[in-house]
């Protein structure tokens, strides 16, 4: 018998062909979101449960008994929606998508900082609001990116990837907060000085792009006073987990422009923004498109797939997080 696997929102269809011939699969066609009963329900009725970064599975949805399902395979590198302890008191394993999605974060993240310096979203609203009266020698002028420092919060494989393209593309400085000491060949050939608390690096920059993981760990990471050691012509982006950054002390130093901008790619409570946040010019604002290429969302979905497979067929699951 095939084992009983359930998806919970929809997949890339190439995805969801592979997963309907291998497994007895449920797919969600509507791409409605399942709600705390359905998903608890799940647990009761499937060998396998595959959610993604926008399903909270806290400790509260994980049944105490009767429990069908012996693996979570998350579609998402992140997993601090999943309550990795609950999982693993009931005996289930937990696998992500880790390594497919590193360029195409790391290019939304590159984005955004261009986006930030040549104020491209503001110029574009104001084109297609007709309020563009002509090029002149003051209009719209942003900051060079060239040359400028970008310290990188977290500095694994993403982050590791959007120094890369600050390096060798536009000649930045990279200055970094790691907790664990990095002293690679990737980190040596751009040169990338490793400081030793997130203050020095925010202090330093011009730039600051975070790629740590979400999660109570990390929670609020950047808060008030983080945001206050930043320069003043600085800018924030983020494209790692709303949850990292104290998002009203976020807004409040972008109102009062003790910082310069941010860019953001992740909120507090997805897919809430606040209107506050809406309002300002000198934040651009993306709906968590990092992983958001077809490439890069079929194979998170074969890395699920591989996952499953190797599980069900009693192997070592490559992306095990618990
Ligand atoms: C992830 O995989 O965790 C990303 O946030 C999805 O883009």
């Amino acid at each position: 018998m095939k084992p009983r696997i359930i998806v919970t929102r929809r997949w890339p269809a190439v995805v969801e062909r592979i997963l309907a011939e291998r497994f007895d699969t449920t797919l969600n066609a509507g791409d409605i979101p399942l709600t705390p009963t359905q998903l608890k329900a799940a647990f009761l009725n499937f060998d396998a449960v595959l959610p993604t970064v926008s399903d909270q599975l806290p400790a509260s949805v994980f049944p105490d008994r009767d429990l069908c399902t012996k693996l979570i395979a998350n579609f998402g590198v992140g997993f601090s929606h999943i309550d990795l302890e609950a999982s693993r008191q009931r005996g289930i394993v937990v696998t992500n998508t880790p390594g497919v999605l590193t360029d195409c974060t790391a290019d939304i993240a590159f984005s955004l900082l261009l986006a930030l310096a040549r104020r491209t979203g503001e110029g574009e609203r104001q084109l297609r609001a007709g309020e563009w009266t002509g090029w002149c020698p003051t209009h719209m002028t942003g900051t060079k990116v060239s040359g400028k420092t970008l310290g990188i919060i977290g500095m694994g494989r993403i982050g590791k990837a959007m120094a890369k393209r600050a390096h060798f593309g536009f000649d930045m400085k990279i200055v970094f907060f790691n907790r664990s000491r990095i002293d690679d060949d990737e980190v040596r050939t751009m040169g990338a000085t490793q400081l030793p608390t997130i203050e020095d690096v925010l202090a330093e920059s011009d730039f600051v792009s975070l790629h740590c993981p979400g999660g109570a760990e990390n929670r609020h990471l950047i808060d008030a006073r983080c945001i206050g050691a930043m320069k003043r012509n600085g800018f924030l982006i983020n494209t790692a987990r709303g949850d990292v950054v104290d998002q009203d002390a976020l807004i409040d130093a972008l109102e009062s422009r003790s910082i310069a901008g941010a860019g953001l790619d992740v909120f507090a409570e997805e897919p809430l923004v606040p209107e506050r946040l809406m309002r300002l010019e000198n934040a651009v604002l993306l709906p968590h498109l990092g992983s958001a290429t077809e490439e890069t969302r079929v194979a998170m979905g074969m890395k699920a797939v591989e996952n499953l497979t190797a599980f069900f067929e009693g192997r070592p699951t490559l992306d095990r997080v618990a």
